[in-house]
């Protein structure tokens, strides 16, 4: 038996912690059984690195530090979670996966792409989302969102340029496989992007069927 693997993604304020909830619920109503989890986290030891990536600090983190602390976030939650869930069959919806290390430290880092793979399959082997719903929205919504939340964590007191090279880090990876991508408008009202998520459940739904 081997469950599905779903990923959220998007730039900060676009909703995506509502919506997972959303998408579960609705899983769930058809009889699914899913695991909700996030990264970097998703276990007490990667939560313990997701508060080192997240808390700004007066030692400027280096890029390549950033880099192996995110995967090394997803090796212990793939070891402790995500391959444990999926082996009993279970539906993993994902709060952000590599795409977001290929939209954050590819993008907006600037490191190459070339290596965030070559840790991908170091650390995940051909272990790949089966379907990404990339929550897409203008960068000044977004951060304008974050700010109206409350104090900054170390990635959104990043500038405008960082968070438009997420972006469009997320819309080419998705525009490059769109049989395994899905861009929903997450600039609209929310429950214009539920309506959205709504029309998605059929597909996603027999996916997780199989
Ligand atoms: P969030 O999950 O609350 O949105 O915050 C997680 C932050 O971590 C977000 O700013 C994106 C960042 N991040 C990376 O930079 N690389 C990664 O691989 C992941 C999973 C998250």
């Amino acid at each position: 038996m081997s469950g599905l693997f779903i990923t959220l993604e998007g730039p900060e304020g676009a909703g995506k912690s509502t919506n997972r909830e959303f998408l579960a619920e609705r899983l769930r109503a058809q009889g699914i059984e899913v695991l909700l989890t996030r990264e970097p986290g998703g276990t007490p030891l990667a939560e313990r690195i997701r508060e080192l990536l997240l808390t700004p600090s007066d030692e400027p983190m280096a890029a390549d530090t950033e880099l192996l602390l995110v995967f090394a976030a997803r090796a212990q939650h793939l070891a402790q979670v995500i391959r444990p869930a999926l082996a009993r069959g279970c539906v993993v919806l994902c709060d952000r996966f590599t795409d977001a290390t290929y939209a954050y430290q590819g993008g907006g880092r600037g490191l190459s792409q070339a290596r965030i793979a070559v840790l991908e399959s170091f650390v995940q082997g051909n272990l790949r989302p089966d379907l990404t719903l990339v929550f897409d929205l203008p960068v000044e919504i977004g951060l304008a969102r974050a700010a109206a939340r409350g104090r900054l964590d170390r990635f959104e007191q990043e500038g405008r340029a960082f968070f438009e090279a997420v972006r469009q880090t997320y819309l080419r990876r998705a525009g490059e496989q769109p049989r395994r991508y899905r861009i929903l408008n997450a600039a609209q009202p929310l429950s214009q992007v539920q309506q959205d998520l709504d029309a998605m459940l059929g597909h996603i739904v027999e996916l997780c069927r199989g």
